[in-house]
């Protein structure tokens, strides 16, 4: 699904948060969002799912305003998976993740429904932990229930708020490697993150946000050294490894 984003403009209650916001995001596009605690991020992720409504502007999906899609639809399109997730009532590991089945199910789950939460339950490496309650789990493994909930919802758009945060590099690596790949299965991701050079390893798509204003968008060439010390206030340099083009902060 295509998301555009129309002169979106968001105040929690004065200060505008969000300041005029364009962007057009593809269909298969993997998008980083990028900037300053404070920027406005996770307020323009609840924004693009719904959960606060704009006070100008628009939400498309595919042309149609997020406010005209029926709730029910709107579930089983867009998944989301929060910031800080708050703990939930204990429950087994297969249970939390069956839970991101809850648009499809009518009464109780069907077979179709448990084989695809087994399924997910492997791909993210879960299968040992199933029949844990959740809250025993450390917080990295937690956070990978919440993204496999998340995928097990079959959405058209995947909004992550910075989902790696808690992970080993290991499964930063792994995750980040895994939501790529699902961008190829007709999925639209959007990441918010902070780790610069992961965005521009992983994203085709970058948008920087400084103080609720689109700073700089485009593919992974604006990280720039130049847009990264402006966004950030910090100074960089470029190194190269392999080929591989790296943003290091210099003391
Ligand atoms: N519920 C709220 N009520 C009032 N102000 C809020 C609320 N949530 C966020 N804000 C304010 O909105 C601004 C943007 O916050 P937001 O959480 O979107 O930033 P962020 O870019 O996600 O930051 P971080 O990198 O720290 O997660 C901040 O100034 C914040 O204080
Ligand atoms: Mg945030």
């Amino acid at each position: 699904m295509n998301i555009t984003l129309r002169d979106i403009t968001f105040s929690y209650d004065k200060d505008p948060v969000l300041n005029g916001i364009n962007a057009a995001i593809e269909h298969g596009d993997l998008v980083a969002l990028v900037g300053p605690n404070g920027s406005g991020k996770s307020t323009l992720i609840k924004c693009i799912n719904g959960i606060l409504a704009v006070s100008e502007g628009e939400v498309l999906l595919d042309g149609t305003n997020i406010r005209t899609i029926p709730t029910a639809e709107r579930a089983r399109k867009i998944a989301y998976v929060p910031q800080t997730e708050h703990k939930a009532v204990p429950m087994k590991v297969f249970d939390a993740v069956l839970l991101g089945r809850k648009p499809y199910i009518f009464l109780k789950p069907s077979n179709s429904d448990l084989e695809i939460t087994s399924g997910i339950l492997k791909q993210f490496d879960l299968e040992d932990v199933a029949m844990r309650d959740v809250h025993t789990l450390s917080g990295g493994q937690q956070q990978r229930v919440f993204i496999a909930r998340a995928l097990n919802q079959q959405p058209d758009i995947l909004l992550l708020d910075e989902p790696t945060a808690n992970l080993d590099l290991k499964y930063q690596m792994e995750i980040l490697g895994l939501l790529r790949s699902l961008t190829q299965q007709n999925i639209t991701i959007v990441i918010a993150m902070h780790d610069i050079n992961m965005a521009s390893h992983f994203a085709n798509r970058v948008v920087m946000l400084k103080q609720g204003s689109v700073f700089a968008s485009g593919g992974r060439e604006i990280v720039t050294a130049e847009n990264v010390e402006q966004l950030f206030q910090v100074k960089v340099r470029i190194i190269y490894e392999n080929g591989t083009r790296f943003i290091v902060p210099v003391e």
